[in-house]
């Protein structure tokens, strides 16, 4: 399967770090770092961030994401953030589904689909995770994992929406851990992914769906991650909070 049909996406998920004037520093130095990028760049910021990160990145190659959203428009939601409310913020992308948020704030496959839907509905590119726990995968059953949270999060979404979905592939035991998932079981799962999209639309969609792959992606195991097929970018959490690394995670990512 040819690799040009779709875009390479290099994404920095900074999770739960860096204040506003500590991302303005490091975007600062990301800038002229990655200038000569051959793919596309996205940083993910904390909410508290994203006016600094879209007014600095506004005209640059750097595209700036939330880490999450809501499903409503507006109203009684304590904490949450609307689609709305990042767009006008300079927002382009939003990660959805994230592991962390599965884990630790209830996150559940339908409502990563009502995240994702309403994303693309206003236009908002989704980056939807999805990944095995250890157990799953130790269990055998990594592609049961896989299947059904594809499934879930892509249900309702029309062709059209596709254009705007990137799945992010994120075994949760590599997340964080410096352990990662060797190019090869990378590459099978996302291959796997791409066969699911292919089932529930079509050989054309399936194509031109970028699949990153994330957990402990680094500089030093980048290049042979992203040489993989089916690999078509990363979702960088603890490497994208240095600029050198970054730097040398999309100097990977456009080769
Ligand atoms: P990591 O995080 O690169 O620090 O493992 C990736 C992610 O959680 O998106």
């Amino acid at each position: 399967m040819d690799k040009s049909n779709r875009a390479t996406v290099l994404a920095g998920n900074w999770k739960m770090n860096k204040t506003a004037s500590e991302a303005s520093e490091l975007i600062k130095e990301l800038i002229p770092a990655i200038e000569g990028a051959n793919c596309d760049v996205v940083i993910c910021v904390p909410y508290t961030s994203l006016d600094v990160a879209a007014r600095l990145c506004k005209g640059t190659n750097i595209s700036v994401g939330a880490q999450n959203c809501h499903y409503e428009e507006s109203g009684a939601f304590t904490g949450e953030v609307s689609v709305t409310m990042l767009i006008e913020s300079g927002v382009t992308h939003v990660i959805v589904g994230h592991s962390e948020r599965r884990q630790y704030f209830g996150e559940t496959d339908i409502t990563v689909n009502l995240r994702a839907r309403k994303a693309v509905s206003k236009g908002l590119i989704a980056i939807i995770c999805v990944g095995e726990l250890l157990e799953e995968r130790e269990a055998g059953i990594t592609e049961d994992v896989l299947s059904r949270q594809v499934k879930a999060a892509l249900s309702d979404m029309t062709q059209e929406d596709m254009e705007h979905v990137i799945i992010a592939y994120e075994p949760v035991w590599a997340i964080g851990t410096g352990k990662t998932a060797t190019s090869q079981q990378a590459g099978e799962a996302c291959r796997f992914i791409r066969g699911i999209v292919e089932e529930l639309f079509n050989a054309d969609v399936a194509k031109s769906l970028t699949i990153q792959y994330g957990g402990s992606m680094n500089p030093s195991n980048a290049e042979e991650l992203l040489a993989q097929e089916h690999v078509d970018g990363g979702l960088i959490g603890g490497a994208s909070l240095k600029a050198s690394d970054f730097k040398s995670l999309v100097d990977a990512a456009s080769k």
